[in-house]
């Protein structure tokens, strides 16, 4: 008996101080086929019945603690290098450091397009998003361009396979989409890219932007949209500048302007940026035509709306003096890194 207390107080002292490897000596020492505990059972024929009982439980019990006295510090152990490894990787985020790379910025076509959906955002407009791949439906038919309509040579596109879809010309599609998902009241902007068949040169690229407008309710008028524009022109140019409603033609507006911004460049007085005209063109709009509303659906008797397509790349050539429309897709850092 003296014997097995002797053993458990030693093997509890050396297990204290072990790491993993000795643990498993420590096992074998005491617990394993020649271990000190296992003579002791096995020696127990020795004895009386007596105090084989009583040498058997207590040996059987010190087995049991040392098993578990093990187990414990082995817990333990992998716990501690559990911590040290999140002390040793914890980041410290205080730390100031070195960020070898240059900050980029937007894009300015991007630029273009987020400020002028602020604007609009502000006058009470949401912001929605069109589709790229449209069909005949939503591109020309939906819009008053009936097929074989001249209107449509000016907007040659490319066709997709089987020539059911087509890259959209605009994002008038956009307006269709939206009234086709909703009843009115309709007051939403949807910027995107747009393509055209067409040669690139200075001023002209297959692949541009556009910011579409649609308010569409009871009662709105003409006035309407001359108020809206004119503010965004003096939000988005500065107000000093004289704004013009000149009469036009779209299939899907009637009646159809553009908007002319007086030249900020000369004053009015003429150069080479306006044309020697004094305005320079910065968008079509128009009351929605009501073929249009029918062709959702709405009451075209009930409900008016007007429209507005405004291109991102002029404005954004006019903004910040590009005189080719080309260095905005080219992706020269010398060229971003302006911006
Ligand atoms: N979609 C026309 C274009 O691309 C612009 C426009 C939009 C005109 C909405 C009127 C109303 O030329």
């Amino acid at each position: 008996m003296n014997d097995i207390e002797h053993i458990v107080n030693e093997v509890s002292e050396k297990i204290k101080n072990s790491d993993i490897a000795a643990l498993e000596k420590i096992r074998t020492e005491y617990l394993g086929k020649n271990g000190v505990l296992t003579h002791i059972l096995k020696s127990l024929h020795k004895y009386s019945i007596k105090e084989k009982k009583k040498i058997g439980s207590e040996a059987n019990k010190a087995k049991t603690f040392i098993e578990n006295e093990i187990e414990k510090r082995k817990e333990n152990l992998k716990e501690a290098l559990v911590n040290e490894k999140m002390q040793k990787e914890k980041l410290d985020y205080s730390q100031s450091f070195y960020f070898p790379f240059a900050k980029g910025s937007f894009h300015p076509v991007i630029e273009t397009i987020e400020t002028i959906s602020s604007v609009f955002k502000s006058l009470g407009f949401f912001v929605a998003e069109g589709y790229e791949i449209e069909n005949d439906w939503y591109n020309f038919e939906a819009l008053n361009m009936p097929k074989s309509h001249p209107a449509r040579d000016t907007q040659d596109t490319f066709y997709l396979e089987g020539m059911r879809n087509l890259l959209r010309t605009h994002t008038s599609p956009s307006q269709i989409h939206i009234m086709e998902k909703q009843k009115p009241p309709v007051r939403v902007i949807v910027p995107g890219r747009v393509y055209r068949n067409e040669a690139s040169d200075s001023s002209h690229s297959s692949t541009f932007h556009q910011i579409e407008g649609l308010t569409v309710d009871e009662n709105v008028t003409f006035t309407d949209l001359k108020a809206v524009l004119t503010e965004f022109v003096g939000r988005f140019f500065g107000s000093a500048l004289k704004v013009r409603f000149r009469p036009s033609h779209f299939q899907f507006t009637e009646p159809s302007a553009e908007v002319d911004i007086q030249c900020f460049f000369c004053g009015g007085k003429g150069c080479r940026l306006c044309k020697n005209s004094g305005f320079i063109e910065i968008l079509g709009c128009g009351m929605v035509h009501p073929n249009v509303l029918k062709a959702v659906n709405y009451d075209s008797e009930k409900y008016t709306g007007y429209a507005f397509g405004i291109g991102i790349e002029r404005i954004t050539m006019l903004k910040y003096e590009i005189d080719d429309i080309r260095l905005l897709y080219e992706n020269d850092l010398r060229f971003l890194k302006q911006f």
